[in-house]
């Protein structure tokens, strides 16, 4: 019935009406009225939510049609723009539970808490592969690795939709899925953001396209596209991509948005286009349906119909896709519009909060464990009296949220940000936790960034004010005294570091990963207290991306030093929480004294200096010159590690059934039913993230070592032995040739199941594929 009304309506659409519905428009740049009565546009994002209930009204009264509006905005982890709404650790934060249940349970929430504004539609997950780590949009990503990005979008899509499959309608409480940016936006020039992408086909296939078909196949309602051009071709006029690949080989029926502005960037800044017919003329072609927030779409379109240039039966199909989307939220019979009630009881409710922690517990990875962790107080039992808590992450809210929230670079129009009483800081979360006997004592002890004027100017040639840009702060030697003063009289020193809003997010890349302003100065003097006294310390970052800690920490790096490392110079545990959330100190407080064991594992490679970028576990065998004179290769911290409070032991890998060929071999349409026995030998419950890698040790064209193919969080009690089982299809273990076609060559295979993505950390079987 809905391809018939959709064919009804088509059929009755002016082609203005049709070029309007396939706009999306900035509500606050613009006069509402004239956007939806005199330019037909069928979309609006990042709208005031007033401003709902007045478009819905022109929308029925003042159009020809009444074709429903969709609402879009950018509910990135959570509502962040909502004050009052629950946030969850960013993206990447998320990433490092390994957790798709949690995290479709924080898809969920979202979608409730988004669902009862009015707005319809989220720009999220992201998809992209974090591997030059200086890219300023690493926060939003799922880490590196294809299989775990895939996993993980999978199960915020099915929260966020209500686990509504392909074209299935939507319940009232889920919102659309965006699985963006469309695709290998993130490989780009030394971490710029939005640079030209050294990309080939069969680059593209071998990794960046896999998790974007695993949300296609989960009936992911929209997919957005990124900014990069490929072999000097802007995404926006792929038709390989876009219509080739996904609407072709996926055969994907949802509905593709263009990022912001795509369509008229090609003409004013890339400079591909002659002018905006052509641009829209062409985006057209390639399969593109809705454009984001590019206005001369709406002429260029209709002067490119008329002249020939572009066929209106492409008009045609985009529009349907549209449409389709819209009977797929039951717009027609209900606009969905603000709801108080459910506002009210369901915005930031308890047990969204309870989601948040849960997830936020999980989102906490301890990379370094010196014995300090965890801490115990009187209130744990111990008998220590005073916690000094030092650093500008320690009480700082926005930062601790991160990007796309609150007053975030990104959303100057929400000045006061989130609401600080539903924010437990580190700082918050030790004192509440600690207990009345233990003291907690504060102080600053460095800043990271001073804030000034842009030098391209105060306002967005739109008139929208330019948020502020941050440069390093200088070192000051009163805030370190306090601190060090502090940590003199104190049992633990917790020092709380990392990044700053202002350095994070698109068009903000950054050329170093160093910790900045008086952060370094501050950790060496109080690494230099804690190995003077015996004083544990822990060093917690909070950070989008991750970072490069000094040698006083880390221990000596291997940076400039013949390749050599040594972790025992450095000092004391050290935490990485990415950006946990609104419960994050909460976490963190609850790991350091022991009631949390820490169970996160990192979903990025940490490099010891920028210049080993981009480093990833899943790298391409290279030749012996494929490494630095100046630098080790080993990462500080590799893909999948994260330490706990217990210890664990992993039996031998053992393939136990799934082959159907001659002498044990499998074919390709097997399944490698595989079992290895896993030992919790230390004297606390614990979790592992089990990690299983599959290795084609010959391959025709070069290949990765090893690639994960499955994982598992297993929970064991103190002595419990599990077996932990996995299946993996033979027809995952994959290469790609040189015509991008993803095939399985016969041969031996290594099976490797273990701890991290370290060889060290792995134990090996083989199977073979005749
Ligand atoms: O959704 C975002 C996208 O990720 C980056 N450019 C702007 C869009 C809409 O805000």
């Amino acid at each position: 019935p809905d391809a018939e009304r959709i064919a009804d309506l088509l059929s009755r659409m002016t082609l203005e009406e049709k070029v309007g519905q396939m706009m999306q428009l900035d509500a606050r740049g613009g006069d509402l009225e004239d956007l939806i009565v005199n330019k037909h546009v069928g979309s609006i994002l990042h709208t005031s939510p007033a401003d709902l209930p007045r478009a819905v009204k022109m929308v029925n009264e003042q159009t020809r049609l009444g074709i429903p509006l969709v609402i879009g905005d950018d509910c990135i982890h959570g509502y962040s723009f909502w004050p009052g709404a629950t946030i969850f650790p960013s993206q990447l934060g998320m990433a490092v539970s390994w957790d798709p249940a949690k995290i479709e349970a924080a898809g969920r929430a979202t979608a409730e808490e988004v669902s009862c504004t009015g707005v319809h539609w989220t720009f999220s997950p992201v998809l992209c592969i974090a591997r030059d780590t200086r890219w300023g949009r690493v926060d939003e990503t799922f880490g590196e690795d294809p299989t775990l990005i895939g996993e993980l979008a999978s199960a915020i899509v099915r929260g966020y939709q209500g686990g509504a499959k392909a074209g299935e309608p939507l319940p009232k409480d889920a919102i659309l899925a965006c699985a963006k940016h469309f695709a290998g936006y993130s490989e780009t020039q030394g971490g710029r953001d939005a640079s030209e992408a050294d990309l080939s086909h069969r680059k593209l296939e071998s990794w960046f396209l896999p998790p974007f078909e695993r949300v296609a196949k989960e009936g992911c309602g929209t997919f957005m596209l990124g900014y990069e051009s490929i072999d000097g071709v802007p995404v926006t006029f792929n038709k390989w991509l876009l219509t080739d690949k996904l609407r072709g080989a996926w055969k994907y029926n949802g509905t593709l948005i263009t990022d912001w502005d795509n369509v008229g960037r090609s003409v004013w800044e890339q400079k591909v286009k002659p002018d905006y017919v052509h641009a829209a003329a062409d985006a057209v072609k390639a399969g593109n349906d809705l454009v984001m927030t590019t206005p001369q779409f709406y002429e260029g379109a209709i002067e490119a119909v008329r002249t020939g240039l572009l066929d209106e039966s492409l008009i045609d199909e985009a529009v349907s896709r549209i449409l389709a989307l819209k009977f797929r939220l039951g717009l027609f019979e209900d606009p969905r519009l603000p709801d108080e009630a459910r506002i009210k009881a369901i915005i930031g409710s308890e047990k969204h909060q309870r989601i948040n922690l849960e997830l936020a517990r999980e989102a906490v990875a301890l990379l370094r464990n010196d014995g300090g962790l965890p801490f115990t107080t009187g209130a744990q039992g111990g008998s220590a009296k005073r916690i000094a808590v030092a650093g500008p992450l320690a009480d700082d809210a926005q930062n601790q949220l991160g990007d796309w929230t609150g007053n975030s670079g990104q959303v100057s129009w929400m000045p006061d940000g989130q609401p600080r009483e539903m924010i437990t800081t580190v700082l918050d979360g030790l004192r509440a936790l600690a207990g009345d006997d233990c003291e907690v004592t504060y102080a600053r002890g460095a800043n990271v960034v001073d804030l000034v004027t842009d030098p391209a100017g105060e306002l967005y040639p739109d008139g929208q004010p330019r948020p502020k840009i941050g440069v390093s702060a200088a070192v000051d030697q009163t805030l370190i005294n306090e601190a060090v003063a502090n940590a003199r009289e104190a049992d633990l020193i917790v020092a709380v570091v990392g990044d700053v809003v202002q350095l994070v997010g698109e068009t903000c890349s950054t050329a170093t990963l160093e910790l900045l302003g008086g952060q370094n100065a501050l950790l060496d003097a109080l690494a230099a207290v804690s190995r003077e006294t015996g004083k544990p310390m822990v060093t917690v970052l909070i950070s989008s991306k991750p970072q490069v800690l000094p040698a006083s920490i880390v221990g000596e790096n291997g940076v400039f030093a013949k390749r050599v490392s040594d972790p025992s110079t450095g000092t004391g545990s050290i935490l990485w929480a990415a950006n946990p959330g609104m419960k994050g100190g909460q976490a963190i407080a609850e790991i350091i004294l022991g009631l949390t064991n820490p169970s996160g594992r990192i979903p990025v490679t940490f490099p010891r200096h920028a210049g080993q970028l981009p480093v990833y576990y899943n790298q391409v065998r290279g030749q012996h010159g494929d490494r630095y004179a100046d630098l080790t290769q080993d990462p500080a911290f590799a893909f999948g590690e994260g330490l706990g409070y217990t210890t664990f032991e992993y039996g031998e890998p053992r393939i136990v059934g799934g082959a159907t060929g001659e002498d044990g071999a499998f074919a390709v349409g097997d399944t490698v039913h595989a079992e290895i026995d896993l030992t919790n030998t230390g004297d606390r419950a614990g979790t592992e993230v089990v990690q299983a890698y599959i290795g084609d040790i010959v391959t025709s064209y070069s290949w990765t070592d090893r690639e994960l193919k499955a994982f598992q969080r297993v929970d064991l009690e103190p002595g419990e032995t599990k077996t932990v089982a996995f299946d993996i299809p033979v027809a995952d273990c994959t290469i790609v040739d040189p015509d991008a076609n993803r095939i399985v060559e016969p041969g031996e295979f290594e099976l490797l199941i273990g701890h991290s993505s370290r060889r060290e950390d792995l134990k090996r079987t083989t199977f073979t594929v005749a």
